[in-house]
C-alpha cells in the first residue's frame, strides 16, 4: 500500500485515468464513459419511497444488528425505551464507522467493530432531556462502540450468541491515554477521577496490526455548564460549552459540567482517536494522543515507502483542516520493540496550494510559526486546531472520510459549507451546499499533489445526482463507494453511490429511508459482502418510517447495518 509517490511522472504508469485527474486543480470532467468496473443497473434518481431501502436489481440486502440487539444470549431483549442496564448489554444507537475483522479463512465469521455516534434524547429516551440518573446512564450507555462476533449460516448473517469477544464500550468505560499527552496536567482534574469513556464515535480506521480505531467527533455537544462561564479561546475554538443544551448530562454528571472546577479539564479528554483491540476484550481502549485533538471524523491508516504508518484524518467542522500523522520509524520495527507506531511520530496539517500542489505542515515545536506560542508538544496536541491555524493550514469545507485507493491516491470528502464566502483552490464554491471529493498523493519532501475527483454541484441536477458526500470506501479495483449525509436532489433520502475512478461513471447502488444518513461501510476481504450502516432512520420518528420493522407508523425506527450482496455472489460494486 505504498503511497509515497516520487513525482508526478510516476503516476503515468499506475492508473490510466489518473494522469488527467492530477493535471490541475479544477474538477475532473466526468466523462460518463462506459464503466468496466461497475455493471449493475443503477437505482433511478427518484425511485425511493422513503419508508424502505431501494437497491439495484442485481443486489439484495438483509438487516443486521439493529440498535438494542442483545449482544449475548443472557442480555435483555429489545424494548423501547431501553433501561440503562439493558442498554449496556445491547448494541448501541447511531451506527457509523465500522470494520470487519475476519476470524475464519472463508470470511464467513468475523468481528464487526462498530461506532455508535449519537442518538437524540427523544429517540433514545422518549423525553427531551435526560431527567434522572437512570435516563442519564441509558443515554450514556447507548453510544460508544460494540464489538460483535458475526457469522453467515444459510445465507444469513447473525450475531454469535455466546461470543467471547462480545463487548460494549461507552461513556463510562475505563480507558488509558498514551503518547505525549499521557499524564499531562492538561488532562488532569482536581477530582482526580479516572479516565473514562469515548463518545461521538464517528468514522473509524483499522491498523495493519489488526486493531480498530474509533474517532471522537462532536464531543462538545455533550458538555454544558450549570452557570454561565467565560470559555477560554481554546475552549471556544472547540465549541465549548455548546450554545444550546441538547442532552442535559451536565446537570446530572459533574464530569460534563464545565462550571465545576473539579472537572475543569474533562473536555480535554475527548476529541481523540482511540485504539481498541477487538480480539482482546480485557485490554482497555487507548487514546492515542500523538494523533492530536480535534473533532475527528476518521483515521485512515496507510504505509509509506519507508514502511512508516501514515494516518489521514479530517476535522469535520466548517473551516477546519485535514491532518496527517507519520510514525517515527517503520511500524513493524516499532511493534517489534514493543512501541506503538501511533505514539511517536509527527502530526502534520494540509496546506492546499494552487495548481494542484500542496504541503504537509509539521505541528512540532521546531516549526518557527509555532515556536512563540507553544513550548510543549502536549499543548500542541491538545490544541491542535490552534496550532494548525498558526502553521498556515487551509480552511476546508468540513473534511469527513478519507480512503486510500489502489494506486496510492487518497480520497477525502468535503461534505458542504453553508458559511463559505471566500473560495480557495481546494474549496472553490462559495457558499458550498453540495460538497466535493478531493484527491491527493503524497510526494517527497512533505509535499503532495492534488485535484478534485468530484465537485458534486457538477452532477447535482443530473440522473447521477449526489450531494454532501461523507462515508468513503476505495476498493482495490478502483471503485469508490460514496455515502451521503445531507441534502439530496428533490429531498430524496441519503444514498450509496459507486464511482468508477477510471471513467468517472457514478452509479446509485442503494437509497435509504427518509431522515437517515448512510454512514459507515466495510467489506469482507473477499469483497462478496458489504456492510453499510443506516443511522437515525426517520430521525427516530415512527410516523416517518418504522424501518427496519415493517412500517406501522408507531414502531420506533432503529439504526442498523445492511448486509449487501450481489445475487450472483460477485464482487460488491460490480
Ligand atoms: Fe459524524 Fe462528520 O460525521
Ligand atoms: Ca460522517
Ligand atoms: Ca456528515
Ligand atoms: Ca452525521
Amino acid at each position: 500500500m505504498s503511497h509515497l509517490i516520487n513525482r508526478r511522472g510516476v503516476l503515468k504508469g499506475t492508473l490510466a485515468g489518473a494522469v488527467a485527474y492530477l493535471s490541475g486543480c479544477t474538477s475532473t470532467p466526468l466523462t460518463q464513459g462506459a464503466s468496466k468496473l461497475v455493471g449493475f443497473t443503477p437505482v433511478p434518481r427518484e425511485a425511493a419511497d422513503g419508508k424502505s431501502i431501494s437497491i439495484a436489481p442485481e443486489y439484495q440486502y438483509q438487516t443486521l444488528a439493529p440498535w438494542g440487539t442483545p449482544l449475548t444470549a443472557d442480555a435483555p431483549a429489545w424494548q423501547w425505551p431501553p433501561s440503562a442496564a439493558a442498554q449496556a448489554q445491547q448494541v448501541g444507537i447511531g451506527h457509523d464507522g465500522m470494520t470487519y475483522f475476519p476470524l475464519s479463512a472463508d470470511d464467513r465469521r468475523g468481528l464487526l467493530a462498530m461506532n455508535h455516534e449519537y442518538g437524540s434524547n427523544p429517540h433514545i429516551l422518549g423525553t427531551r432531556w435526560a431527567e434522572d440518573q437512570e435516563q442519564l446512564l441509558a443515554s450514556q450507555h447507548a453510544i460508544g462502540n460494540s464489538i460483535m462476533e458475526i457469522q453467515e449460516t444459510g445465507g444469513r448473517w447473525s450475531l454469535v450468541p455466546d461470543s467471547r469477544y462480545a463487548r460494549r464500550i461507552h461513556v463510562n468505560t475505563p480507558m488509558v491515554f498514551a503518547g505525549p499527552v499521557a499524564g499531562h496536567a492538561l488532562i488532569a482534574n482536581k477530582a482526580n477521577n479516572p479516565v473514562l469513556g469515548t463518545m461521538n464515535n464517528c468514522a473509524n480506521g483499522q491498523t495493519p496490526w489488526g486493531t480498530y480505531l474509533t474517532c471522537e467527533e462532536n464531543f462538545n455537544f455533550l458538555f454544558g455548564a450549570t452557570r454561565e462561564i467565560e470559555p477560554t479561546a481554546a475552549q471556544a475554538r472547540y465549541g465549548l460549552p455548546p450554545s444550546r443544551n441538547f442532552y442535559n448530562w451536565h446537570d446530572l454528571d459533574p464530569r460534563f459540567d464545565m462550571a465545576n472546577p473539579d472537572y475543569a479539564n474533562e473536555s480535554n479528554r475527548f476529541g481523540w482517536v482511540v485504539e481498541i483491540d477487538p480480539r482482546d476484550p480485557d485490554t482497555p481502549p487507548v487514546k492515542r494522543s500523538a494523533l492530536g485533538r480535534f473533532k475527528h471524523e476518521g483515521a485512515t491508516v496507510g504505509e509509506d515507502s519507508a514502511g512508516r504508518a501514515v494516518v489521514y484524518m479530517g476535522d469535520d467542522q466548517q473551516f477546519e483542516f485535514v491532518y496527517r500523522f507519520v510514525s517515527r520509524e517503520p511500524w513493524r520495527e516499532m511493534r517489534k520493540r514493543g512501541l506503538s507506531p501511533l505514539d511517536e511520530g509527527t502530526l502534520y496539517v494540509a496546506q492546499f496550494e494552487a495548481e494542484g500542489k500542496g504541503l504537509w505542515l509539521p505541528l512540532t515545536l521546531d516549526n518557527p510559526r509555532l515556536a512563540g506560542t507553544f513550548t510543549e508538544t502536549a499543548d500542541i496536541l491538545v490544541h491542535a486546531r490552534l496550532a494548525a491555524t498558526l502553521a498556515g493550514a487551509t480552511p476546508m469545507d468540513r473534511p469527513e472520510w478519507v480512503s486510500i485507493g489502489p494506486a496510492g491516491d487518497v480520497y477525502c470528502t468535503l461534505t458542504n459549507n453553508s458559511r463559505r464566502s471566500a473560495p480557495n483552490p481546494a474549496n472553490p464554491s462559495a457558499p458550498n451546499p453540495h460538497g466535493q471529493i478531493v484527491r491527493w498523493r503524497d510526494e517527497e519532501d512533505e509535499r503532495f499533489s492534488w485535484d478534485h475527483f468530484l465537485i458534486c454541484a457538477d452532477v447535482y441536477e443530473t440522473e447521477n445526482s449526489l450531494g454532501s458526500p461523507d462515508g468513503l470506501l476505495a476498493d482495490p479495483d478502483g471503485r469508490l463507494f460514496i455515502c451521503t449525509d445531507g441534502a439530496q436532489f428533490e429531498d430524496q433520502p441519503n444514498q450509496l453511490m459507486v464511482a468508477d475512478t477510471v471513467t468517472g461513471q457514478l452509479s446509485r447502488l442503494l437509497v435509504g429511508v427518509q431522515g437517515c444518513e448512510i454512514t459507515g461501510l466495510t467489506m469482507t476481504p473477499d469483497r462478496r459482502t458489504l456492510f453499510v450502516n443506516v443511522q437515525h432512520p426517520g430521525n427516530g420518528d415512527p410516523r416517518v418510517t418504522s424501518f427496519p420493522a415493517p412500517d406501522d407508523g408507531t414502531t420506533i425506527p432503529r439504526d442498523c447495518t445492511l448486509v449487501v450482496t450481489r445475487r450472483d455472489g460477485g464482487i460488491v460494486g460490480s
